[in-house]
C-alpha cells in the first residue's frame, strides 16, 4: 500500500491551478469511441481511473496516445465488444462501455462492477433504459450480455437520479432511430460536460442541467477537440482544506458556481470565500465552527463526494454538526478512521447520519483510507491534527487526483509521498 506523512499545523496558501474532472473525462473517454473517427481531449486528469480506461479502449481495439494532459483518441478501426473483466470490476465507470458500445457495434459484453465501500452500486436504471431502447440484455455469472439489432429512440423515467444511468442512456440514445426523452435525469456538471462534447461531435441533445433531456439520434458523429471541465470535487476539497488550516488560497480554472452549496456551508463556518471568473479565493477562520445540518443530495446540493472531507473539518470544528448521507449506503468509513484520531462522531445504525463533536484537537497518528474520499478526508485530517498521521491507501486517493501531496506541498503543507 503506498502512502502519505503529513505533519500538521501548517496553514495552507498560495495559488493552485485545478485538474480536469475524473468524473467529466471518464464518460468523455467513452463517448469518443461513437466518432469511429479521431478526437481531440484537452485537460484530461493523469489519474488511475483515466489510465484504466485508456486501457479498455485499446483492448477494444482504439490507438491512444495521451501526454498526461492532451489525449488523441482514434476509434476508427473494427472495435472488439468484450471488455476485459479485470478492467470492468476494477472500475464503476466501466459500465459505460455498455451504452456506447451497443451503439457502435451493436452488442457489448461486460462485467457487473462490483460494489464497493461506498454501497453496492445497482445498475438496475441501466439494464431497464438500455431495454427500453431496443436492447437485449441478460445477467450470466457476473457479466452483462448485450445485443441489439438497432436501438430505438423511446421515453424513459428513471425512479432515481443517477449520474451512471443518465450518461450511459446517454451513449446509447445519440445514434439510436428517433427521439428518446430521459425524465428525471442527473443535473451534475459532468453529465453537462459530456453532453457539450457529443453535441460538438453532431449529437442532438437538449435539456442539460435542467432535469428532462431530449436525444433526436443522428446517423454518425464526426470528430472533435474538447477540453475538460475543472475537477469541482477536487477543487472542493482544497477549499475545505485551506478553511481547516486557517489559510488563504486561490483556486484557478474552476466554475465557483459549481460550488455552490459547499462555499454556503464554508461560509457558514467562518470562512470568506470570493468568487471571481474561473476562479475562487478562501480565507479560513481562526477555527471553524459547526454547522447544525448538512444533507448530502443531487446537484445543486451538497455534494455526497464531498461529505467524507467536510466530516474531517467538522471533527475538529467548534460546537456539534449533523451530517445526512442521502446517496449512499455506507460512506462513512472515514467516521471511523477519524474517530482513530481523537474525533467524537457517532454513525447511526443505518449508517446515514453522523452526529460529530467536534473536537479542539486530532492527533495524528496511522489511518487507512478504503475509498477515494474516504483518503482524501484522512489527509484534511492530517493537515490540522497534533503530530504525524500516516495514511496508509494513497492507491485509492491516486483514482481521483493526479498528485495531492505535490498540490498540498505547493500551498505549503509538510505532506511526505
Ligand atoms: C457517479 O457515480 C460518480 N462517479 C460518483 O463519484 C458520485 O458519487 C455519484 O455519481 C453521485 O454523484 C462517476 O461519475 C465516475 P449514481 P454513479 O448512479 O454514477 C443508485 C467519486 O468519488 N443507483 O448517481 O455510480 C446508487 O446505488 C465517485 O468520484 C441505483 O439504484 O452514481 C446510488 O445510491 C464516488 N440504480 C444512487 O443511485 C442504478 O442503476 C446514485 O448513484 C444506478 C444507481
Amino acid at each position: 500500500m503506498t502512502k502519505y506523512r503529513i505533519i500538521g499545523g501548517n496553514r495552507l496558501s498560495g495559488d493552485l491551478f485545478v485538474q480536469g474532472s475524473k468524473n467529466a473525462a471518464l464518460p468523455i473517454l467513452v463517448a469518443s469511441i461513437l466518432s469511429a473517427s479521431k478526437c481531440e481531449l484537452h485537460n484530461v486528469p493523469k489519474i488511475e481511473d483515466v489510465k484504466e480506461t485508456i486501457n479498455i479502449l485499446k483492448v477494444i481495439g482504439c490507438q491512444v496516445e495521451f501526454d498526461g494532459s492532451v489525449l488523441d483518441i482514434d476509434a476508427t478501426g473494427e472495435l472488439i465488444h468484450q471488455v476485459p473483466d479485470v478492467c470492468a470490476q476494477k472500475m464503476r465507470s466501466s459500465i459505460l462501455f455498455a451504452g456506447a458500445l451497443l451503439a457502435r457495434v451493436g452488442k457489448a459484453e461486460i462485467a457487473l462492477p462490483g460494489g464497493c465501500e461506498i454501497g453496492k452500486r445497482a445498475i438496475d436504471l441501466h439494464v431497464a433504459g438500455l431495454k427500453a431502447l431496443g436492447a437485449d440484455v441478460k445477467e450470466e455469472n457476473g457479466k452483462l450480455y448485450c445485443t441489439t439489432n438497432g436501438l430505438k429512440g423511446t421515453h424513459i423515467k428513471l425512479h432515481t437520479k443517477s449520474v451512471g444511468a443518465t450518461e450511459n442512456l446517454i451513449l446509447a440514445a445519440v445514434l439510436a432511430e428517433g427521439q428518446t426523452i430521459i425524465e428525471n435525469a442527473a443535473c451534475e456538471p459532468e453529465v453537462s460536460d459530456l453532453i457539450m462534447f457529443l453535441n460538438k461531435m453532431g449529437a442532438k441533445i437538449s435539456g442539460a442541467g435542467v432535469g428532462t433531456l431530449i436525444i433526436n439520434g443522428v446517423k454518425k458523429l464526426h470528430p472533435a477537440h474538447h477540453s475538460i471541465a475543472a475537477d469541482r470535487i477536487v477543487a472542493g476539497t482544497y477549499l475545505i482544506a485551506t478553511a481547516m488550516t486557517g489559510g488563504i488560497v486561490t483556486l484557478h480554472n474552476v466554475n465557483p458556481r459549481e460550488l455552490g452549496a459547499l462555499t454556503t456551508v464554508l461560509s457558514e463556518m467562518g470562512s470568506v470565500v470570493h468568487g471571481g471568473n474561473k476562479c475562487i479565493t478562501i480565507a479560513g477562520p481562526e477555527r471553524l465552527k459547526a454547522v447544525s445540518k448538512i444533507k448530502t443530495d443531487i446537484f445543486p446540493h451538497f455534494p455526497t463526494d464531498l461529505q467524507p472531507q467536510i466530516t474531517a473539518a467538522l471533527a475538529a470544528a467548534n460546537g456539534t454538526s449533523e451530517i445526512i448521507e442521502t446517496i449512499f449506503e455506507n460512506r462513512y468509513a472515514h467516521c471511523l478512521e477519524l474517530n482513530k484520531m481523537g474525533a467524537n462522531i457517532n454513525v447511526s445504525a443505518d449508517k446515514r447520519v453522523f452526529v460529530i463533536q467536534g473536537r479542539d484537537k486530532l492527533a495524528g497518528c496511522e489511518v487507512t483510507a478504503t475509498d477515494l474520499r474516504c483518503g482524501a478526508s484522512l489527509v484534511l485530517a492530517g493537515l490540522v491534527a497534533e503530530g504525524e498521521t500516516t495514511v496508509e491507501g494513497i492507491e485509492f486517493v491516486k483514482r481521483g487526483y493526479v498528485d495531492m501531496a505535490e498540490d498540498l506541498r505547493q500551498l505549503g503543507a509538510n505532506v511526505v509521498s
